[in-house]
């Protein structure tokens, strides 16, 4: 068996913020995190939403603040004004596959920028006086874009390269190029995260086995399944892991839904039921199809209440993995 490979929480926007990193810390938790993207411009002020991630974050573990944006003053400006916070570094966004940030040279816009994104890149390597990492996809629209890109990072001092293994246009409905990752743990010297599907312990093992990364980064697994670092520790240890039962997920349900309500500016059950329910798509996968097809329609707090009740309060266990037909998390099954 291989070295335990770090672990990361991959940043998702709207989902990881204060109350849900805090959730997952007391339930082991990754090595790290990332913050949600600050949407940097010329008239950006940091926001303080995505600030107190890192000011109220009580996991006792480093975080980076990830920036997304294309204007090179801006971002060196915010990167400037971080140095005022207790970041572990500061992450840019090379991957976002939203059309409304791709089209604008942000994101995943950059990697069909290359020229553009190596300046961007230049320039925070010089105002950054810390760590700076990337987190990037292996293509706009074609993995064959890739050995290009790695050569650019590699001119630049990065700390560390994060690599979600699919193109821009390939957004989460694709199997992972592993192959691409592998390539870059080869070339580049700084170490390389893997991301993308890993789901449980079999896919965490698949990856870094396939990678030879130096740590796994993990997204909507861990929303679905929040003791997957743990249960990645354990088996990296030679032991067990833990088994999750219906209990233990309406516990952390009801963690979370106290934690969000908590730092709720006003609070509105109704509006907080919409909330939760961005979280129940990953977390009721593979429950059953009834707990998910309930929760889905499910419109105020007693009802969701109810359908949480009647479908979680036992102690049998949840399967391990999601459906391999799921929607949600597309291709997991090829990494095992
Ligand atoms: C709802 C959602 C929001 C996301 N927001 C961000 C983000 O703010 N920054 C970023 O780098 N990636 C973002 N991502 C991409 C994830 O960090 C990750 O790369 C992707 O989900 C693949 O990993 P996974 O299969 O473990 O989920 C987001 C993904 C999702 C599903």
């Amino acid at each position: 068996m291989t070295h335990q490979p770090i672990l990361a929480l991959a940043p998702m926007q709207a989902v990881t913020n204060l109350p849900f990193m805090n959730v997952i810390g007391k339930m082991g938790g990754p090595d790290y995190y990332v913050t949600e993207y600050f949407r940097v411009h010329a008239l950006y002020h940091l926001e303080k939403k995505i600030l107190r991630s890192i000011t109220e974050n009580n996991t006792g573990k480093p975080i980076y603040a990830q920036l997304i944006g294309q204007d090179i003053d801006a971002l060196v400006r915010v990167c400037k004004e971080l140095e005022a916070y207790p970041i572990e570094g500061v992450d840019l966004n090379l991957g976002c596959p939203a059309p409304v940030v791709y089209r604008k040279d942000a994101g995943g816009g950059l990697l069909r920028k290359t020229e553009h994104m190596e300046r961007i890149i230049a320039a925070m390597r010089e105002a950054i006086p810390g760590k700076f990492t990337l987190k990037t996809r292996v293509g706009f629209e074609h993995e064959d874009e890739f050995s290009a890109l790695l050569e650019i990072f590699n001119r630049y001092e990065i700390d560390l390269l994060t690599i979600h293994g699919r193109t821009v246009k390939e957004r989460y409905q694709t199997p992972v190029h592993t192959d691409c990752i592998q390539r870059a743990v080869e070339q580049m010297s700084c170490p390389v995260i893997a991301n993308g599907n890993v789901v449980d312990v079999s896919t965490a093992q698949g990856m870094a086995k396939r990678t030879g990364a130096a740590g796994l980064m993990i997204g909507r697994g861990a929303i679905r399944n929040p003791w997957i670092f743990d249960q990645i520790r354990a088996s990296y240890a030679g032991a067990t892991p833990q088994v999750i039962t219906r209990n233990d997920l309406h516990s952390y349900i009801m963690t979370l839904y106290d934690e969000i309500a908590a730092h709720a500016p006003n609070f509105d059950e109704t509006k907080h039921v919409q909330r939760m329910k961005k979280y129940l798509t990953y977390i009721s996968q593979g429950v059953d199809e009834a707990f998910e097809h309930h929760i889905r329609r499910a419109k105020t707090a007693p009802e969701f209440m109810a359908i949480c009740n009647d479908s979680l309060g036992n102690s049998s266990p949840i399967p391990i993995a999601p459906p391999e037909d799921s929607k949600i998390f597309c291709g997991f099954a090829a990494l095992r």
